[in-house]
């Protein structure tokens, strides 16, 4: 899989990137991921990237050229399944979508910044609009990193452990049951004694029923 980012400030993505499984996983060339800085593609001698809206008001408007000349550069060297605008109004992100998009091959991801993007590059040029969540960010970059994350995890050879992005909360409409880990009792808070069992299957009981109390407490509406 490759993912290429645009974005204004690509610094702000670095360290998401650069550590734990997603570093692994860009290593182990199971990825490839490219922070590409949108001013590179600036078509006057300013490298202007934005500029005042049309008919006034607050913030600036990222320009349709340099970012139409970015992704026209990207598709002559690659072919990409989707070109994703990170906006607060696009669709929700869960793991059925992380899902779908862990099966692409490549994509690109435009962070928007400031007041936003030029309209007709979100109706031109982008196949696809995704948000984190109903909250707005400075810019698309968390957004992105986000996205990115949940769905680097998922190829297939990123976890040590297979099955362990199997029993991630969410991906079997389930949230994950609670863990545990030494010591067995601290400031007398003890940890379940089905847990220290030894009982394979008990335990697998277990955890099954807390993870659909825990669905019914916290996220009744998940499967509707
Ligand atoms: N850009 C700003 N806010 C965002 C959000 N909630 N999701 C995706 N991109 C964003």
């Amino acid at each position: 899989m490759r993912i290429d980012i645009i974005s204004v400030v690509p610094e702000l993505m670095e360290s998401a990137f650069n550590h734990s499984i997603l570093k692994r996983a860009i290593n182990k060339n199971l990825v490839q991921v490219n922070l590409i800085n949108l001013r590179n593609y600036a078509t006057d001698k300013h490298k202007s990237v934005d500029d005042y809206a049309f008919g006034g008001g607050a913030g600036m408007v990222l320009m349709i050229e340099p970012i139409a000349a970015c992704i026209n550069d990207l598709k002559s060297k690659n072919t990409y399944d989707e070109v994703i605008y990170m906006s607060p109004d696009g669709e929700l992100l869960t793991q059925k979508l992380s899902n779908q998009l862990s099966l692409l091959q490549n994509f690109i991801i435009l962070c928007g910044h400031y007041k936003g993007v030029d309209e007709r590059v979100r109706q031109h040029l982008i196949t696809k609009e995704i948000s984190i969540g109903d909250y707005v960010l400075s810019g698309g970059e968390l957004a992105a990193a986000v996205l990115s994350d949940s769905v680097i995890r998922l190829l297939p050879g990123v976890l040590n452990d297979e099955t362990s992005a199997l029993s991630d909360s969410f991906q079997d409409g389930l949230i994950a049951p609670p863990v545990y880990t030494r010591p067995a009792e601290f400031n007398g808070y003890k940890v379940p004694d089905i847990l220290l069992s030894g009982h394979t299957a008990n335990i697998e009981k277990w955890r099954h029923e807390q993870s659909l109390l825990r669905t019914k407490e916290r996220r009744p509406n998940l499967n509707q």
